[in-house]
């Protein structure tokens, strides 16, 4: 009696721990939390803005095609001038990992259009 007591205590404590059915953040919830604020593309977005006055093409992290994960994930660890790092307790090399491919995926902004031509004439 006691012996099933304590296995069915076990089981209980087993579901208990499982991470079956526990929401872990992918790559694009990361970003939003922990990179949009400042990365987002537009104004009042910092890094954006600085980035925008250093010349990068394309200012906003999203729509880069130029970045490398080895450098990405250095400027996460260590931070850049204005931007703070993040230890491993906050982002996993693995979220790390999972922002990246997040960002790589996303597809360019459209290209600024020309100026509408009116087609009237
Ligand atoms: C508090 C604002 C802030 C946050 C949050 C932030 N950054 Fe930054 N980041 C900056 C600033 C500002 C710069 C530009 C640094 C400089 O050159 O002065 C920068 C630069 C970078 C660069 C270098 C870009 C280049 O062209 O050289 C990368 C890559 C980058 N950040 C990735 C990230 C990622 C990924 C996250 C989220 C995990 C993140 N940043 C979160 C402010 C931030």
């Amino acid at each position: 009696m006691n012996k099933l007591l304590v296995l069915s205590l076990l089981a209980t404590l087993g579901a208990c721990s499982s991470r079956q059915g526990e929401v872990v953040a992918d790559g694009a919830e990361n970003y939003e939390r922990y990179c949009a604020g400042c990365h987002n593309p537009g104004p009042g977005h910092g890094a954006t803005m600085l980035l925008a006055e250093k010349g990068r093409p394309v200012p906003a992290l999203i729509g880069r095609k130029d970045l490398e994960y080895d450098y990405l994930h250095s400027v996460v660890r260590q931070g850049l001038i204005e931007m703070p790092p993040f230890r491993p307790t906050e982002l996993s090399d693995t979220e790390i990992k999972q922002i990246y491919e997040h960002i790589m995926a996303q597809k360019l902004p459209p290209a600024k259009a020309e100026p509408a031509k009116n087609k009237a004439l």
